[in-house]
């Protein structure tokens, strides 16, 4: 069965109970048993890591339902649910490292996985060493020491979109022994199987395009046989779940998602196309485009492109940048994507780059959402118009 297939058929076990084709949102915290020895009984085979539910934080039907189907989508063996992407971020990561540890984290990573790394698992005596994105896997083993524990992978890379290359950087983690932990959020497993290309624990912000429609904040954390413990004990321990609604609402936004992110990349590249001839612009950062640095990797690694894309401007004031977003009326100007709708924003590296800061002009990101192509192009059209007048 395909993974698109997959998508439609799993995590619906418990509605078959109940002759639904969803799964009913039950709100709980205190779970009910018949007798004393059935609670016992039931928190025995809980402690063994069977799905069974002894309180609300853990194991609920839809939980588990979710669970599955970010299995299914991302190839682990188990998965967790989390409050945020962010949240799955500093939890992959805390699974793994103990006091005096060492990670590995690429450059290119989300900004706030970045601070987690420099505030929190410094405050725990965890030290990072961040690396250039393009790094080859000898480079990567040279980077190793002896108490590196985790490599942190993004990949294309948040706002400049560097692909990297998974496979000879997680055979090169491995042969000394740490994990590979990778933010899957551009192309997901539907896309890009990194699990397949040695991955061991991938953090999914189902908030983007699991989720899909800008209305819920959530992540996974999906683990193979090896991290799974550690992964399973960390976000217990920590108290990590999420609202049965915003888990109602991600399950049913992933049984569109192989739709949404074919047309949504099919319209991204016919808007990154147009956007490469235009003489306003210096670069257009898409890995799906030939003119892309990342392109090779991304034709040997990805099964397509998702709507998220980078665009450099040819040097430009402040003033004219803002003159392009202000006033489109089919891009938002907003944080966050992976909705059906289109967004624009300014891309703000203060979050800074140690190892390869950004030299280029002026950068915005774009997300493209559901609407028609020749309408968005029309949006940046005008929008350009408005950044040559404002010069
Ligand atoms: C690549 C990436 N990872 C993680 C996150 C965090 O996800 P959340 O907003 O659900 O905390 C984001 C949010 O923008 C992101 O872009």
């Amino acid at each position: 069965m395909s993974k698109t297939t997959r998508l439609i058929q799993r995590g619906r076990s418990d509605a078959q109970r109940v002759q639904t084709v969803n799964i009913p949102v039950a709100r709980a915290s205190t779970v009910l048993f018949d007798s004393p020895e059935h609670l016992a009984d039931t928190q025995r085979r809980f402690e063994t890591d069977e799905a069974v539910a002894t309180y609300g934080i853990k194991n609920m039907p839809l939980r588990n339902a979710f669970e599955e189907l970010a299995c299914e989508l991302e190839g682990g063996h188990r998965a967790v649910t989390l409050p945020s992407g962010l949240a799955a971020v500093s939890v992959a990561l805390l699974a793994v490292v103990r006091a005096g540890d060492h990670v590995l984290v690429s450059d290119s990573v989300y900004g706030p996985t970045r601070t987690f790394c420099t505030e929190t698992l410094a405050q725990f005596g965890v030290s990072t060493t961040f690396f250039d994105p393009l790094v080859s896997g000898p480079e990567l083993g040279g980077l190793m020491r002896p108490n590196t524990v985790a490599v942190y992978l993004e990949s294309p890379g948040s706002l400049t979109f560097e692909v990297q290359d998974v496979p000879a950087i997680a055979k090169a983690a491995h042969e000394r022994g740490a994990f590979v932990i990778a933010d899957n959020a551009w192309g997901t497993g539907l896309l890009y199987p990194v699990m397949d290309y040695g991955v061991d624990i991938v953090v999914q912000p189902a908030t983007k395009y699991l989720a899909g429609h800008s209305d819920v904040i959530i992540g996974a954390i999906v683990a193979n046989e090896r991290a799974w413990p550690r992964v399973s004990q960390t976000a217990h321990n920590l108290g990590q779940t999420a609202s049965p609604d915003d888990i109602f609402l991600t399950l049913r936004g992933m049984r569109t998602l192989a739709l949404r992110l074919q047309r949504q990349g099919e319209t991204g590249l016919t808007v990154a196309r147009w956007l490469e001839q235009r003489p306003e612009v210096a670069r257009v950062l898409h890995p799906g485009l030939e003119s892309d640095p990342g392109h090779a990797l991304w034709r040997r690694d990805f099964k397509g492109a998702s709507g998220l894309f980078g665009v450099e401007l040819k040097p430009s004031s402040s003033r004219q940048v803002s003159a392009l977003m202000t006033g489109c009326p089919h891009f938002g100007i907003g944080y966050s994507w992976g909705g059906f709708e289109s967004l624009i924003v300014p891309a703000n590296l203060r979050h800074g780059r140690t190892v390869r800061p950004w030299e280029g002009g002026p950068l915005i990101r774009l997300h493209v959402g559901l609407e028609d192509a020749q309408d968005l192009i029309a949006d940046l059209e005008a929008g350009l118009e408005r950044w040559k007048s404002a010069a």
